[in-house]
């Protein structure tokens, strides 16, 4: 099977509601057949809502950037995935390095919410990041193996393709440092590598894998031409309605 490829953004804690709605009316008339390629925005929960209904009829795929791994209960404050899922959304993000580091989520809190999306028709973005320190010391295998195999650990088999994974190694995110298009399709390779291990090579050859850090214009056609590089995941350029329908449309 041919992997369709995914251009995402991740606003992050960015935008009011206003805002967002106004940049899903900006660029909804602009994007590519989903069947060439999905376009993914990844919003503040309060903003998802109006953004679905603003993107309705539109190749447009409204993402939420976190959710909870219970589907309903005395969870103050969280986001279950079924309350997602039942709003329009089809995608959520979870374990970004943001959320391991500044609200230490672990892996293996990481594999409940992988479970619990899925469960609930959600199609999960999981990232997985890797230090420069790890990097340096040749321990960059390890490092990223030991993610996977904890993040996707006793998946359905037939609900594997429906997980994206976003490659996003901590020391590009936000920088201006983009990885080197060869390094990044080595760290792709390995994750589906780590999954043919796990799932069997043809589930593997239908995940798709993202890069993300520090994406921009000039860098995202040589980081998409590599072989096990899908697609995109961007932060800072896809905050500007301009910047992120010249990542889509690259
Ligand atoms: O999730 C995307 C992100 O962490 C990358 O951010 O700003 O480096 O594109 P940025």
């Amino acid at each position: 099977m041919m992997r369709s490829p995914i251009v995402a953004g991740n606003w992050k804690m960015n935008k009011t509601v206003e805002e967002a709605v106004e940049f899903v009316n900006q660029i909804k008339n602009h994007l590519p057949n989903p069947d060439v390629q999905e376009t993914v925005l990844a919003a503040p929960t309060i903003a998802l809502v109006p953004m679905v209904k603003a993107a309705a009829g539109t190749p447009l795929k409204i993402a939420a950037e976190n959710c909870y791994y219970q589907d309903a209960g005395a969870f103050t404050g969280e986001t279950s995935p079924t309350t997602l899922y039942s709003a329009g959304i089809h995608h959520v993000i979870l374990g970004h390095s943001e959320r391991r580091k500044l609200f230490n989520e672990t892996d293996h809190l990481i594999n409940l919410k992988v479970h619990a999306a899925l469960d609930a028709g959600l199609c999960p973005i999981v990232c997985c990041d890797e230090t420069m320190g790890r990097r340096v010391a040749g321990k960059k295998v390890h490092w990223v193996v030991s993610r996977i195999l904890a993040d996707l650990k006793d998946l359905k088999p037939e609900n594997v393709d429906k997980v994206t994974i976003a490659y996003e190694p901590s020391w590009a995110i936000g920088t201006g440092e983009s990885m080197d298009p060869d390094q990044a399709e080595e760290g792709c390779y390995l994750i589906r590598q780590t999954i043919a291990d796990m799932y069997g090579d043809t589930i593997a050859n239908n995940v798709r894998i993202l890069y993300g850090g520090s994406v921009n214009s000039d860098n995202i056609n040589q980081l998409m031409a590599s072989q096990d590089i899908d697609g995109v995941l961007a932060g800072g350029a896809s905050l500007d309605p301009q910047s992120f329908l010249k990542l889509v449309n690259h």
